[in-house]
This record gives structure tokens, sequence and C-alpha cells, in this order.
């Protein structure tokens, strides 16, 4: 008798969620072995095209959201109705069906409604991030998640971090014209963004972090194998060294100065489609400007040590996007993560243009106007191409 009132219920929640007509489902009276739990707000999503419930399970002092698809979410709300929760109250653009089980006995009452409207399965548009669920091995790994499977208070930036990477990165790597595009990473440290893209691109693309620090590859090679991210590797050694042939893609966060330019050879060289810097400390250029000779007329603005280096940080980043645009490519240089994070917030994007680069004479003589204008000799990057 309550099987079948339970499945008449069930068969409730299953329509709505297929007519879109679902607005939320909360359970209640919970009487379970999770000494915390008190209840569970249902509602739809659809996350990356695919329709699933999101159960938000609201512990004492937490909140925990998992999203399943539909047969696991409908098995495991049978067993939540049947043994667990003692009511619920099914929401719906055309009615309300509330639950009430006393034993063996279970009463349902429906209420119909009108002027409700769905809600947007939009998934958690409020907080705009692409990586939603918190629990996996790899955030907890990287210190950005806690036993309780939640962002941790000191890493909620690191997370707003790399949901922003990922916001950035993943539509940039999306539009390379290859079925699963093979991405290197350079100087990739604890290899957040890997983690994160590897997530969310759901294998669809190889990557690969070049590492110097052995034992940053070591545990990033664990972590792939635990999360059974088996298209994610680290691979040891400099990033000049690593052979990057047919790599569609190469990327560099914050690689200590020329190590930058090392990345953007290796992507020419390897002719990516798409070279993404986000560069670090400008030091090679910021100390031919203070031995060289920069125009008279800049000596007001390269007085100060801070605008010293920012214009350091601009002259650098100017001749990256110049070489580049020699080698073909079409550059973008915009701001990547607010600098309340972090004040190295550049992102230079160059995409490989199938035409050829601009005109080369024209490039050539900018750059060397550039160079007399600022006092600088000469660009590391321009060696490692060999001008
Ligand atoms: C500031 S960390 C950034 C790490 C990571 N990309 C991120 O954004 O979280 C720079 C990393 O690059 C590595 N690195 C620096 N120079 C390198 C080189 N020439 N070859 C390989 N790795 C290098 C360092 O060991 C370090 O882990």
């Amino acid at each position: 008798m309550s099987t079948e009132r339970i499945e008449e219920f069930l068969g409730a929640v299953k329509a709505a969620f297929a007519a879109n007509t679902l607005i939320g489902l909360k359970l209640g009276g919970y009487h379970g072995a999770e000494a915390d739990l008190k209840s569970i707000d249902v509602k739809k999503i659809v996350a990356k095209g695919t329709e699933k419930f999101s159960f938000t399970f609201h512990y004492k002092t937490r909140d925990i959201i998992k999203n399943q698809i539909q047969p696991e979410a409908l098995g495991n709300l049978r067993t939540a109705l049947r043994d667990e929760f003692r009511s619920a109250r099914l929401a719906t653009t055309e009615f309300d069906l509330t639950f009430e089980r006393n034993g063996d006995k279970v009463r349902l009452k429906r209420t119909d409604v009108a002027g409700r409207v769905a809600p947007s399965t939009g998934h958690d548009r409020a907080k705009n991030r692409p990586l939603t669920a918190t629990d996996k091995p790899w955030l907890h790994a990287l210190g950005i998640t806690g036993k309780d499977g939640q962002v941790r208070n000191d890493a909620q930036d690191k997370f707003r971090q790399i949901n922003k990477m990922v916001e950035i990165f993943a539509p940039l790597i999306q539009a390379i014209k290859v079925d699963k595009p093979r991405i290197v990473d350079m100087g990739a440290g604890k290899g957040y963004l890997d983690f994160a893209l590897y997530d969310y691109l759901d294998g669809k693309a190889d990557i690969i972090g070049v590492e110097l620090r052995d034992k940053l590859v070591a545990d990033g090679n664990a972590t792939a194998a635990a999360s059974g991210f088996a298209g994610l590797s680290f691979v040891p050694g400099t990033i000049l060294d690593y052979d990057a042939t047919g790599a569609d893609a190469v990327i560099a966060l914050h690689a200590c100065d020329t190590a930058t330019d090392d990345a953007i050879y290796q992507g020419i060289k390897a002719g990516a489609s798409l070279i993404a810097v986000a560069p670090c400390c400008h030091k090679q250029i910021r100390r031919q400007m203070e031995a060289g000779k920069p125009a008279t007329e800049l000596g007001v603005l390269l007085r100060h040590g801070i605008f010293l280096e920012r214009q350091a940080e601009m002259v650098t980043d100017t001749f990256r996007a110049l070489l580049l645009e020699l080698s073909g490519y079409r550059v973008k240089v915009f701001e990547f993560v607010s600098d309340a994070h972090t004040p190295k917030n550049n992102l230079v994007v160059a995409e490989k243009d199938g035409r050829a680069g601009r005109d080369r004479d024209a490039v050539l003589k900018q750059i060397a106007e550039t160079k007399a204008l600022f006092g600088v000799e000469r660009h590391y990057l321009e060696g490692l191409l060999g001008l």
C-alpha cells in the first residue's frame, strides 16, 4: 500500500521533471542514520547539456550539493521516502503534492495552483561558476576543499580564480578545430588549471603539465590517477627541453620571467593553434631599461620604481605580442582575473591566423623603435626565435 503511494509520488516527480514544470521538492522529517542531516531540497538543473536532479543536503552546520542523473536520483528518492524521511512536498507549476508517512501508512494530498512559472534550469547562475560540484578528489588534494567536500574559507579566492580561468580557457580550447586537442601547460606548478580544465572538458582534451619540481609532478600524477583522469599527466623537466611537437595549445600561467618566453617559443615552434600566457615578473626587460638609455622624454615616467616596473611589464608584453604577430598569430591582451587575486593579471592570447603574419618589415621596425625608445638592447624571445 505505502509502496504504491511512494511510486505515485515518484511518478509525479518524474513527470514534472520531464515536462519542465518542477519547481522544487523538499524532504523533511528525517529519521535516518546521519546524525546532522535535517532536510533535502531537490531541483532540476541542466549541466553541460545533461538534465540532472540537484540535491542540496542541509546539515546542521553546512550544505552539500550532489547532482545525479534521473535513474540514480529516482532510486535514491525511493529509498529516502520509504526509510528515511516522513514528509515531502513536491511543488510544480500546476499543483503541490504533499507526502506524509506514518509507519507503513502513506498519505498524499494534491492542491492545484495557478500562475506559477518554473525556475530556470541554468546551472546555479547566481554563482556563475563552471565548477559547481565540490566533492571532487582533486579539489581536496589541492587543498581547495576540506574533508566535508566544501570549499575551505581560506581557499574561496583560489576557487573563484580557477573558475574564472576555466571560463576563459574552455571556450578558447573548444574553438580549436581538433577532436581531442593536446594542451601543454608549461610551468604547471600544482596544476590547478589543468585539473579544472580536464574536469570541465570531461576528458575531451589531453593535458600535459610540464614542471621543474619533481615533487609537484609526482603529486599531480597521483591525483590525476586517483581522479580517473587518464588524459591528464605531468612530466618533469624544463620548458625548453620539453618536446612540444603536436601540441594544439601551449599555455603558461605565471611562469617565471623568461620562462614565459620559453613557452611562447615552444608554442610557435610546434605551430600550436593557441598560445596563451599570463606573464609573471618582467625582470629581463626591467634590468635593460634601468641600465640602458630610454628616451629623455620618458625619464619622468620611469623615475619611480613602481612605474618603471609597470612600464617594463607593458614593454615586455608588447614585444611578445609583436613577435607572436610576426609568427602568424592574432593577438589579444586582456585582464584575466581581478587584481584582488594577483597583480599579475594580464593574459596574452594568440590564435593562429592561418594567414601569413603581419607585414614582417613593419613589425620588425616597430620592435626596433620600441627598443630604442625604452633603452632595450634585446628581448629574450627575439634570441629564441633567431632574430
Ligand atoms: C608561479 S608558479 C605558477 C604555477 C601554475 N602555472 C599556476 O599558475 O598555478 C611557476 C611554476 O613554473 C615552474 N617553472 C619555472 N620555470 C620553469 C621552467 N623553465 N621549466 C619548467 N617549469 C618551470 C616553477 O617550478 C613553478 O612551479
